[in-house]
C-alpha cells in the first residue's frame, strides 16, 4: 500500500466582497456585533451567472497548476459541495467538462461544512490502493444561495469560495517523517440533523430552502467533537498533537478556532484563521486557508498538517498529512 501526498494546493473566490457595514444596511446588525461575536470582517459572494462549477474548476486548475500536473492527467475528481449546481449530475460531472479531463471517476461527497476532510480521506482510500494516480480533490460552496436575507443570526456568517489539492502516490516507508496523508478520524451524529440543516430538498418541499441553524447548540457541540477528533486522528497517524506544525480549522467562527486550541493547549500561532476575511465557506473553508497559509509562506513542504471541521449531519473529522 502506498500513501497519497498532497503535490499542489490552489484557491479561487468570486470577486464581490460582502462587508459587515453591507449586511447592516439590510438586517439589524453591526461591524461590532459580528466582530466581536465571530471574527468575520468581510465575506466573498459570487455573481448570479457563476455557479460552483466555475468556483471549483478555478480552484482545481490553479491546484494543478502548483503540482506541475495537466488537466489531461487527472483520473479521479471529488467535489466536496452542500451548493451544487443542479441536484444532478454531481458538480464533479460539470467540473470534469470544463477542466477537459478524459473520462475519469467523478463524483461529489456531501458531508457539509466537513465535507472536504471526508472528500480527502475518500481520495486517499483510491490513491494508496493503485486506483487513482492523479485526483483532484475540491472544497467549492455558494454558502450565500442558502440565506434567508432577513435572518441576521445566519446570514453574516457566510461567504462563496473554493480550495482544491491535488493528491498523488506517495514514496517513501510510511512513517510520520515521510510525506503523505497519516491519518484520519471522521464522525457524523444523525440524531442532531436539527441543529443545522437547509429547509428544503427535492424530496421534501421541492424547494432548495433556506440554512436554519441553532447557532449556540452547535457552537456548544463543535469543541468538544473537534477536540476529540484531532486526538482520534493525531493517535490514527501514530504523532502526538505536539508534533504538528499547523492546525488549519474549518473556518466558521473565530471563537471555535480558539475554543478547540484551548482546549487541547494549542500554540496560536500555530493556527491558521482565514475567518475574518472568508468567513464560513463550509466545504471550500479549509483548502482555502491552507492555499492562504501556502501563499504568505508559513506552511512549507514537509511540514505536518492537521485539518479539522465540523459541520451540518452533524458531521466532524479531522486528518493530518505531511506536505
Ligand atoms: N447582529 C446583531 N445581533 C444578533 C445577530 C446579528 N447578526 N445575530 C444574533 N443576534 C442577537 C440575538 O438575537 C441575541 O439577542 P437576544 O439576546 O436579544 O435574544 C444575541 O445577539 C445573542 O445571540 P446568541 O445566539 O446567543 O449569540 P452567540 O454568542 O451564541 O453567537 C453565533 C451566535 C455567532 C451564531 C454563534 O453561536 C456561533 O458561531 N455558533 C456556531 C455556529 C456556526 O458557526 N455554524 C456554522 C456551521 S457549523 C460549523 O461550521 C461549526
Amino acid at each position: 500500500v502506498t500513501r497519497s501526498v498532497v503535490t499542489g494546493v490552489g484557491s479561487f473566490l468570486p470577486d464581490q466582497i460582502v462587508t459587515n457595514a453591507d449586511l447592516a444596511q439590510i438586517v439589524d446588525t453591526s461591524d461590532e456585533w459580528i466582530i466581536e461575536r465571530t471574527g468575520i470582517r468581510q465575506r466573498h459572494r459570487a455573481r448570479e451567472d457563476q455557479p460552483t462549477s466555475d468556483l471549483a474548476t478555478e480552484a482545481a486548475r490553479r491546484a494543478l497548476a502548483a503540482a506541475g500536473r495537466d488537466p489531461s492527467e487527472v483520473d479521479l475528481i471529488i467535489v466536496a459541495t452542500t451548493t451544487p449546481d443542479m441536484t444532478f449530475p454531481a458538480t464533479a460531472s460539470i467540473v470534469q467538462r470544463k477542466l477537459g479531463t478524459p473520462v475519469c471517476i467523478a463524483f461529489d461527497v456531501q458531508a457539509v461544512c466537513s465535507g472536504f476532510v471526508y472528500a480527502v480521506s475518500v481520495a486517499d482510500g483510491f490513491v494508496s490502493r493503485g486506483m487513482a494516480k492523479c485526483a483532484v480533490v475540491i472544497g467549492a460552496e455558494e454558502m450565500t444561495r442558502l440565506m434567508d436575507w432577513t435572518d441576521r443570526t445566519t446570514c453574516v456568517l457566510f461567504g462563496d469560495g473554493a480550495g482544491a489539492v491535488v493528491m498523488e502516490p506517495g514514496e517513501g516507508q510510511g512513517t510520520p517523517q515521510d510525506r503523505g496523508l497519516l491519518g484520519f478520524a471522521l464522525r457524523c451524529d444523525g440524531t442532531k440533523t436539527d441543529l443545522l440543516y437547509v429547509d428544503g430538498g427535492p424530496a421534501t418541499t421541492g424547494q432548495v430552502g433556506h440554512l436554519r441553524m441553532a447557532g449556540n447548540q452547535v457552537f456548544r457541540h463543535a469543541v468538544v467533537n473537534i477536540a476529540e477528533a484531532i486526538t482520534a486522528a493525531c493517535a490514527a497517524a501514530d504523532i502526538s498533537v505536539a508534533d504538528v506544525d499547523w492546525f488549519v480549522p474549518h473556518q466558521a467562527n473565530q471563537r471555535i478556532i480558539k475554543g478547540v486550541g484551548d482546549r487541547l493547549g494549542l500554540d496560536e500561532n500555530k493556527v491558521i484563521s482565514t475567518v475574518a476575511i472568508h468567513a464560513n465557506t463550509s466545504a471550500a473553508s479549509i483548502p482555502l486557508a491552507l492555499d492562504t497559509a501556502i501563499q504568505d509562506g508559513r506552511i512549507k513542504r514537509g511540514d505536518l498538517v492537521l485539518l479539522e471541521a465540523m459541520g451540518g449531519g452533524l458531521t466532524w473529522g479531522a486528518c493530518a498529512l505531511r506536505l
